[in-house]
This record gives C-alpha cells, structure tokens and sequence, in this order.
C-alpha cells in the first residue's frame, strides 16, 4: 500500500483525534490482534490490528510502534476486505489487502521540536528563533497497558527518547471505542466508531540550558490517498485551558 499523492505536515501539541466522516453514529464490530502473523514478536513489540466491520464498509487500522516512530495507518474498503502483514523478523514490511481501499490515510509523529518561546504564546513560528527537532527514530516504546477486546481496544505506551544526548520520555495512549461519546479524560473529546484518540504526554524531557522559556511542539505527518487537492480537510479547534490544548483532525 502506498499513501505518496498528498503530504500536509503540521504541528500540534497533545491530544488528536482521527476521524472519518461525521454523519450518524454507525457501530461497528472489532476484532484486534497484536502482531498478526509475526512469529518471532515478543511482549515490546507493539503493532496493534484492528478490523472493524461496519454494514457498510469494514475499517482496517494498524497501530506500529516497532520502528521508533509511532504510526497509525488507515484503510477503508468493503465489508468483506481482509488484510494481511508480512513481517521481516520484528518488523513489518508489507501490509497487503485483498481489494483495494476506497481511501486510506497514514499518520506518523515523527520528531518533536523544542523552541524558546520568549513571548509566552503557546504556539511555534518563526520569530521564535531556531527550533531544535529531536527525533523519535531511536525512541524505544514499552507498552504498560493494554486492552484488547470487542469493546475496547486501548495501548498505552512509554517511550524513552534518546536523540544526540537529549533524552526523557513519552507516554502515549491510543484508544478505539466502537461508539460515539465523550472521552473519559479532559478536554472530553469526541470519539466514534470510525476513530481513534491519542493522546501524548512529555515527561521530563532534557532542556537546552540556553532556551530560558522552552516548549515542545509535536510534528505530525499526515500522508494520504486523496488525488490532487482532494478533499483532505484539517479542522483544528482549541480549547482555551493551556494544558488541555486539543486539536480535532476530521478527514471528510
Ligand atoms: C463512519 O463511517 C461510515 C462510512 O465509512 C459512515 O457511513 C458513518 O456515518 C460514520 N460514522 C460516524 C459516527 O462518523
Ligand atoms: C479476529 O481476527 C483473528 C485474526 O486476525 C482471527 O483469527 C479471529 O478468528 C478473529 N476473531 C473474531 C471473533 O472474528
Ligand atoms: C521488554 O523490555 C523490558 C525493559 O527493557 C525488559 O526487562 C524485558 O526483558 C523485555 N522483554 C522481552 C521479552 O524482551
Ligand atoms: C460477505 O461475506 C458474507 C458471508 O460470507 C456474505 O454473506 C456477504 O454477501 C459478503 N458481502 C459482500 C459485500 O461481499
Ligand atoms: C512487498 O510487496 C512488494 C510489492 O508488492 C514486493 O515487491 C516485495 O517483494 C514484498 N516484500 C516482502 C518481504 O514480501
Ligand atoms: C492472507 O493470508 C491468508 C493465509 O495465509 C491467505 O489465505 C489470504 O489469501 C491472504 N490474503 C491476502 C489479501 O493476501
Ligand atoms: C521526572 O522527574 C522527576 C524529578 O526528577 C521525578 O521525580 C519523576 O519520577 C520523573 N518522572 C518519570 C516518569 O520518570
Ligand atoms: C530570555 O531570553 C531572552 C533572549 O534570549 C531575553 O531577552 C529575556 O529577557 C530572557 N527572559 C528571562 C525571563 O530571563
Ligand atoms: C489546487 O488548489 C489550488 C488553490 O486552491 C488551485 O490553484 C489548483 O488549480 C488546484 N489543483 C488541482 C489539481 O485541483
């Protein structure tokens, strides 16, 4: 499967929501697995299947976080659709589908940036002096909860960054419900059946002893089918608490 036709990168700060479509609220049956068809995974390994079967269409969402950087891939395709993996020792190679999807997206955060942010904004532009990226490819993930069921699928992970000396941790929390509510923690955020929440905390991250106001911003890839313009949407709304700052991602 490949996502290359549309890139948008943008940076947000803690919790995303990944949604499909908003019309009415359509249940769906889920099945996940952990590392389908790997033989040799082990507890740390962490890729989470999902297959969630509507009446309509069935939605396939992978959960990687084998490869340093955390990934959420995707796909939409008809009731029936299947989809396999094939692994190379820990890691996954290939994802392959028995038709192909209506539309499939790919999201991936793949570093963080740390800035000074002098003025007190909460927000990163350019007049905030040099960002310092610090990359997640070498961050290791342990999983330290985990809930697989046909009610709720639910990992949470912590991630120890190690970047060029700078070092700390994240902890982060994917979580599937196959209804629509509000989330149990703050900001309350919607969630259905067609999506999943995540949520990422920073704990403890190295500072630069030169920045005297650092904050972290998160970059978030969003990689998806869509030809052309398509007609990807990225709808941001905040919250006005500084610490609970959400951004809502629906893909129409
Ligand atoms: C979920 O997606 C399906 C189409 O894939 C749509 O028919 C349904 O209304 C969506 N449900 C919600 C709650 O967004
Ligand atoms: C869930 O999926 C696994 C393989 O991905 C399959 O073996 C199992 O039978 C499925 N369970 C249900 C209840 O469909
Ligand atoms: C998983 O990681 C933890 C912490 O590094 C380690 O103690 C444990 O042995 C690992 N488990 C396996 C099966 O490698
Ligand atoms: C899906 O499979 C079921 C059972 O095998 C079958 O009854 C149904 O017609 C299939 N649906 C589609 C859209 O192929
Ligand atoms: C993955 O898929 C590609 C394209 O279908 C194929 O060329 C490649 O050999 C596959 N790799 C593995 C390890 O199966
Ligand atoms: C997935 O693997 C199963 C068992 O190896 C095979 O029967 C099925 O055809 C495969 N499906 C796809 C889409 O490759
Ligand atoms: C973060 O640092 C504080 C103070 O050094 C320490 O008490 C706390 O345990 C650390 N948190 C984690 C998750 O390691
Ligand atoms: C922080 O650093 C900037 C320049 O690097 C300086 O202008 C500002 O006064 C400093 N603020 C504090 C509170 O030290
Ligand atoms: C994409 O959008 C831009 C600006 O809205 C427009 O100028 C351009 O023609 C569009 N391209 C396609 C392929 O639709």
């Amino acid at each position: 499967m490949m996502f290359p036709l549309n890139i948008k990168s943008c940076i947000q700060i803690l919790s995303l929501i990944f949604a499909l479509s908003n019309v009415n609220g359509q249940d769906r049956k889920i099945n996940a697995t952990l590392y389908p068809g790997c033989q040799v995974c082990t507890e740390n390994d962490t890729l989470i299947y999902i297959r969630a079967e509507g009446t309509h269409d069935t939605i396939h969402q992978i959960w990687d976080f084998t490869r340093g950087i955390p990934m959420v891939i995707l796909a939409v395709a008809g009731v029936n659709s299947s989809m396999n993996i094939t692994w190379k020792h820990t890691r996954p190679v290939n994802f392959t589908m028995s038709e192909n999807p209506k539309y499939s997206f790919s999201t991936a955060i793949d570093k963080l940036y740390e800035y000074n942010d002098i003025h007190d904004k909460g927000y990163i532009d350019d007049s905030d002096g040099p960002w310092r990226p610090v990359s997640l490819s070498g961050t290791k993930w342990l999983p330290q909860n985990m809930v697989l069921t046909d009610q709720e699928v639910m990992v949470q992970l912590r991630g120890y960054v190690s970047d060029h000396g700078r070092s700390g941790i994240i902890d982060i929390k994917v979580d599937m419900l196959p209804f629509r509510d509000y989330a149990v923690e703050l900001p309350h955020l919607i969630h259905s059946a067609n999506s999943s929440l995540l949520d990422v905390s920073l704990v403890n991250l190295t500072r630069s002893r030169d920045f005297n106001s650092s904050r972290f911003a998160l970059n978030l890839l969003l990689v998806s089918q869509q030809r052309g313009n398509g007609t990807l949407e990225t709808i941001v709304r905040k919250s006005l608490d500084d610490e609970h700052t959400p951004g809502i991602f629906e893909v129409t």
